[in-house]
């Protein structure tokens, strides 16, 4: 469900009173100097005022903290999942709990603002830092943004909610202009922001290095201005991404309040001399430093000294994250778990097992407390009991030889179960460039075919940031989705491949079956510098739904060794104004045989669209637990945005009014539930209406309705429904049957024609006099 209005309390009045009394005595200097920060990490501290320095720095799944500089390397830190593993929870508490404990390591290291998290959305599963984001799916990833900075936030612990806006690629990502249209940026690319912030208000947003729709992020001012301040209300501080400042002076004025990592003199002056020539006025400029500072004060006044975290009970919720976010996305023969009574010998194969990728590269790298591997994790539980045998299968780059795949044949053919480990090196997928492909190394295919064909019990655990291709998928018996699982996912693998977990995580993005298919092909990532979105509001399983193209593994699909049952459907009204909420209930049951958790899905579908809109759009999830036999009614309000598209003309959300289905079930694929309900709309502004405009246009509308109905009556064309006319009351049956189809094709050739035209073809029934005196009256 979306939420509308910001629910989250303003900044204590306190330290908006105080950061603007030292406002009031900052010199231009000073403020030029707070505007920009001390080197990589820090704000300026100035003395005079007893301004204190904070201290910024990744995120988003763990702390990157340097202290030598630069890229350096960072203090041990968890590192937790990243997003695209998260995100597959769907698990909004989880995700708190994960903020909290990476607040208490921010303070225990005296960082007052975790960069992060990074919401943007994948446009395509080629994106570089795709397992740096959440979805492909705004309303999940804004929820799990807003669950994440709650977490941190709570412990006084502020957060960098980034990249704001249509950051989708590494291309060339500090050039490439994102060009998208009004539409497709609101209902596709702005409302995880949105959402994060009404919900959760960031101390931060980061303004990103592109420019959107040829200007810059970090000096747009509709972006900074009017829709984040304005319309959405936050009231934290904008940072520039590392080095996405262009022009300073405008970036001040657009609303970018602190330029990172400080520039020294350069930009310093630039503000300086604008604030003395009046580019940049009085109010702006204190409005910029006053919204700071606040941030400033509150960050300073709530870290705690001496704060110490306990690496293993964080280990402990690392392990606890990435179980929840695995998707056992095949389990043939319910081949899993393997009961380790019975299965005496497993032949692990790839060096994955032993060499995990845990974390994604670039920015958010972190330095772990420690790293488990499934490979010493499954040892430890096999004890004597179970003979492991491992092979490597391929090397770090993901190629393969003659001899690793031999070797690997030999140890799967010498057990009862191969367990595969697959995935993308870091050479493959990183921040700062683009995957080049969909697909996994070679290697690592071939591996697994060859593994496959010599043991029937083959099981692969895959270890990437985002979708890939699975050729193989038919001749193996299950498929482990572990993603880039943190410190502990080795850990959390074996818990699940053994049952200590059920597993319950359901895909956040699409695996579509072919890079061909898929929304942004071929426009991905861009050309000669400018990225455009072709794909408008089509991305992700809003495109592959709409087209009816079968992805590989849908979205928010995921299996369990238990089985759930969806049933008793309602809905609390079946017609409803776009004022009014709706509540939708029903009965979601365990019928397997071991206790799980089961992630419950909700849909909208407008029937008859007055625009093109996407098949089924997610309105709200929630993730339930439940023993054998144990069932629960799961409940979820829908309000008027669940309903709505976004209307240009209006530059607002809008309900057309008509019938939707609501549409309930375990992935986007699978919705057994299904209720219809009408929506009408309440609309109180209209579009206005012109001479263009189409005739059609004037049907819904509260002022042209009337004006609609006297033109069709000038044609003499009635309704289908219509009484019969007194003309026509001496035909047929058949003959009065015959004349209503021509009047339906007339109004239909009418209804596409602009007005004017209508006028002017009906030979003086109705005059394009009395329609401008119409118009020039409403
Ligand atoms: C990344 C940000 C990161 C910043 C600081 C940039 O290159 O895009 O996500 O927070 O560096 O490391």
């Amino acid at each position: 469900m979306f939420t509308e209005q910001s629910s989250v309390s303003p900044r204590s009045a306190d330290y908006v009173a105080r950061a603007k009394m030292l406002v009031a005595k900052m010199t231009l200097e000073e403020k030029a100097l707070l505007l920009s920060g001390d080197g990589w990490w820090k704000t300026h501290a100035i003395e005079r005022l007893q301004i204190p320095s904070i201290c910024m720095t990744d995120g988003p799944h763990g702390l990157r903290k340097v202290e030598a500089g630069g890229l350096s390397e960072s203090v041990p830190a968890t590192c937790f999942p990243t997003a695209s593993a998260l995100a597959s929870s769907w698990d909004t508490e989880l995700i708190r709990q994960v903020g909290v404990a990476l607040a208490q390591e921010s303070q225990a290291s005296d960082v007052q603002i975790l960069l992060g998290p990074g919401i943007n959305m994948k446009r395509s599963p080629l994106g570089g830092r795709n397992f740096e984001y959440f979805s492909e799916d705004p309303l999940l990833a804004g929820k799990m943004a807003a669950a994440y900075i709650q977490g941190l936030q709570s412990q006084g612990v502020g957060t960098s909610l980034k990249h704001f806006a249509a950051n989708n690629q590494e291309f060339e990502r500090m050039v490439a202009n994102s060009n998208l249209d009004e539409r497709t940026f609101h209902e596709v690319y702005l409302p995880a922001f949105e959402i994060a912030v009404k919900e959760a208000q960031p101390w931060s947003v980061m303004a990103a290095y592109n420019p959107v729709n040829g200007v810059q992020a970090a000096e747009n001012g509709i972006l900074l201005r009017e829709i984040l301040r304005t319309k959405w209300g936050f009231h934290g501080f904008v940072v520039s991404d590392w080095g996405a400042v262009h022009d300073r002076v405008k970036g001040v004025n657009a609303g970018l309040n602190l330029e990172m990592p400080g520039s020294g003199d350069y930009n310093r002056n630039k503000i300086i001399a604008a604030g003395r020539t009046g580019t940049i006025s009085p109010a702006v400029l204190d409005e910029v430093v006053e919204e700071l500072l606040a941030v400033i004060l509150e960050g300073h006044d709530r870290h705690r000294a001496g704060v110490r975290f306990d690496a293993t009970q964080h280990d402990t919720l690392a392990r606890k994250a990435a179980g929840e976010s695995l998707v056992l996305l095949k389990n043939a023969d319910n081949l899993l778990p393997l009961n380790l009574a019975e299965t005496k010998t497993i032949a692990i194969i790839g060096a994955f097992a032993k060499l995990p990728r845990y974390q994604g590269a670039g920015s958010s790298q972190v330095n772990p407390t420690r790293i488990s591997t499934a490979y010493e994790e499954l040892l430890k539980l096999a004890g004597n009991e179970v003979t492991i045998s491992y092979a490597p299968g391929y090397t770090d780059e993901g190629t393969t030889t003659d001899h690793l795949i031999a070797q690997a044949v030999e140890r799967a053919k010498g057990a009862q179960v191969a367990v595969v480990f697959a995935g993308l090196p870091d050479s493959f997928e990183s921040e700062g460039f683009d995957r080049f492909s969909l697909d996994l190394p070679a290697g690592h295919n071939q591996l697994i075919e060859a593994v496959s064909t010599a043991q029937p019990n083959a099981v692969v655990v895959l270890m990437n940031g985002a979708a890939v291709t699975l050729p193989w998928a038919d001749k193996v018996k299950a498929i482990v989705e572990a993603w880039l699982g943190g410190q502990a996912g080795g850990g959390a693998i074996v818990d699940v491949v053994t049952g200590k977990v059920n597993p319950s995580g359901k895909l956040s993005e699409t695996f579509p079956a072919r890079i061909e298919d898929t929304p942004a092909y071929p426009d991905f990532p861009a050309r000669h510098k400018e990225a455009h979105y072709g794909e408008g509001i089509f991305i992700g399983y809003r495109y592959y739904d709409t087209r009816k193209v079968n992805p590989q593994f849908p979205f928010g699909f995921g299996l369990s060794y238990t089985t759930f049952a969806y049933s008793d459907f309602q809905v609390s009204s079946v017609a409803i104004r776009d004022t009014d909420s709706v509540t939708v209930e029903m009965k979601v049951k365990n019928t397997g045989r071991v206790a799980g958790k089961e992630i419950v899905q909700l849909y909208v579908h407008e029937q008859r669209s007055r625009l093109v809109r996407p098949a089924k759009e997610l309105k709200a999830f929630a993730k339930v637990t439940l023993k054998p036999g144990e069932e629960t009614i799961v409940r979820f309000r829908l309000e008027k945005r669940d309903f709505a598209y976004y209307d240009v003309s209006l530059h607002d959300w809008t309900v057309n009014p008509g019938k939707f289905d609501i549409l309930a079930g375990g992935s986007s694929r699978d919705l057994p539930l299904r209720q219809t309900i009408e929506v009408a709309s309440t609309l109180t502004r209209c579009p206005k209406l012109t001479r263009s405009s189409l005739l059609k246009e004037f049907v819904n509308h509260p002022v042209g309705k009337a004006f609609y109905n006297e033109l069709v009556e000038a044609f003499g064309l009635g309704n289908p429904g219509a009484p019969i006319a007194e003309e026509d009351a001496n035909l047929t049956p058949e003959e009065a049957a015959t004349k209503r189809k021509a009047d339906m094709a007339v109004k239909a050739f009418l209804d596409d024609m602009p007005v004017y035209k209508v006028c002017a073809f009906s030979e003086g029934r109705f005059s394009e006099e009395r329609l401008d005196a119409m118009l020039g009256c409403r």
